[in-house]
């Protein structure tokens, strides 16, 4: 369990915090002043001795737990025969392909590794407009795929896109079902998915009947772990095959147990043509891949993509380990059964707690939108950056707040975490919640 030995951040977490802000940019993110140290399973230790326990998984990474044994012992093996051999083969790279052309439905037959969910991104777009004949890709307000030009432009987040203007031309930006605050102030009971029948609207006055793509995270993670209501995938999935459009899916985030399920996309009855995976793909080594089909991706021909480290034998073995952990402990299962849990708890403070106002998510990611109010569902950022920090001082590691007023707590352990370990860091939680408001 966490312990606490030292005023936070200690002494030495002080001195690399200044060395930090002298000599990087402070464009990163705006974390508590965590210096980590070492990390094992669900536990982290910052340089002066603290043990906190870990709601971050790095950013939604180290889904098999950090520093788990067998996944080190590989890397380790791995890093001592070969670690990158440009794009020739290696035997781990063609097992990987296989290994994931294996776990994944059937018409996915292709995989193409790269090292990162912005490259993820950027392939699938350029697949998706090599493949047809427009070039338009509708995307959706508040999304997160990169911060790449390509990536940046087709997210509908703006703050990686504010002051770099001007953004790659061909995106379409459509509403996302955030049912919790409507855009157009309608309710889930009334409202019939009207935000899928605007999409036609919405391309009737904006494209030039060169539409190719849709791309769609299965939850918007950044902007707050906004989860759609129940029916509006299979919605999207049929518009875009009866417009012959190619159907992007961004499991980045989402994938490898993380919602309980080996990819979000089983949660639902689609058929994605391009999924594109990362972060707990690797769950640590950078490693990222785009699954397809054939029809689309044997169109592409010898050195139209690829890339300096992509699918390298380091992480191609790191990736295929984290599988094989995933698989072999059962991880997805737990992710499940924690995930009821962390949904019973929440429940518990929100009876007690009007101030937390929704609570979205799946397996084991979860969104608290924390809120002045019941009635006035006023977002309340300031009482979130309370709770992370009071969550930090007690021993919790919580990412940043996230969601589009910076109002939501992103609660992403690693999916090891024992019901000991999940009860004592909910416990934390609530006397952290309970001692900002
Ligand atoms: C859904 C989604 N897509 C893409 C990305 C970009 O991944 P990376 O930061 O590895 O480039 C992220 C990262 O947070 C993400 O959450």
């Amino acid at each position: 369990m966490p312990k606490i030995i030292t005023a936070l951040p200690g002494p030495k977490s002080q001195a690399t915090l200044a060395k930090s802000r002298q000599y990087e940019p402070q464009s990163m993110s705006d974390q508590v002043p965590l210096v980590w140290d070492h990390a094992e399973g669900v536990h982290i230790w910052d340089v002066d001795g603290n043990e906190f326990l870990d709601w971050t998984s790095g950013v939604l990474v180290t889904n098999v737990g950090h520093s788990h044994p067998r996944y080190v012992a590989e890397v380790q093996d791995q890093a001592s025969k070969l670690i990158n051999c440009y794009d020739f083969l290696s035997q781990p790279r063609a097992d990987l392909a296989e290994k994931l052309v294996s776990i994944t439905p059937p018409h996915l037959d292709r995989c193409f590794l790269v090292t990162t969910g912005t490259d993820a991104t950027e392939a699938a777009l350029r697949m998706a407009r090599r493949a047809s004949k427009g070039w338009e890709v509708l995307a959706f307000h508040g999304a997160f795929h990169g911060r790449t030009y390509g990536a940046a432009s087709a997210g509908g987040s703006m703050g990686v896109k504010k002051g770099f203007g001007p953004m790659v031309p061909g995106f379409l930006h459509a509403p996302f079902p955030y049912c919790y605050r409507c855009q157009f102030g309608r309710s889930l009971d009334e409202c019939d998915t009207f935000c899928l029948k605007y999409l036609d609207y919405l391309v009737s006055k904006e494209s030039c009947d060169e539409l190719c793509a849709v791309i769609t995270e299965p939850y918007q993670g950044g902007a707050g772990s906004i989860t759609p209501p129940p029916g509006y995938f299979e919605g999207l999935d049929k518009w875009a095959k009866d417009r012959g459009l190619v159907f992007i899916f961004d499991e980045v985030q989402s994938s490898f147990g993380r919602t309980g399920k080996m990819f979000a996309f089983e949660h639902f009855d689609i058929k994605p043509d391009l999924v594109t995976l990362g972060k707990g793909l690797g769950s640590g080594v950078p490693c990222s891949a785009v699954m397809g089909t054939s029809a689309i991706m044997d169109i592409l021909p010898p050195g139209s993509m690829g890339s300096t480290n992509g699918g390298n034998p380091l992480s191609s073995r790191a990736a295929l380990t984290a599988i094989g952990i995933i698989e072999d402990e059962q991880l997805v299962d737990n992710a499940a059964k924690m995930g009821e849990l962390f949904r019973a708890r929440f429940e518990a403070i929100q009876q007690k707690h009007e101030q937390l106002g929704d609570i979205r998510g799946m397996g084991l990611v979860w969104g608290l939108e924390l809120i002045t109010d019941a009635k006035s569902k006023g977002p309340d950022a300031d009482l979130t950056r309370r709770v992370i920090n009071n969550a930090f001082q007690r021993g919790l590691c919580v990412i940043a707040p996230i969601g589009i007023h910076k109002n939501v707590v992103r609660v992403a352990p690693p999916l090891i975490i024992s019901e000991a370990e999940a009860n004592e860091s909910l416990d934390l939680f609530e006397a952290a919640f309970e001692a900002a408001l």
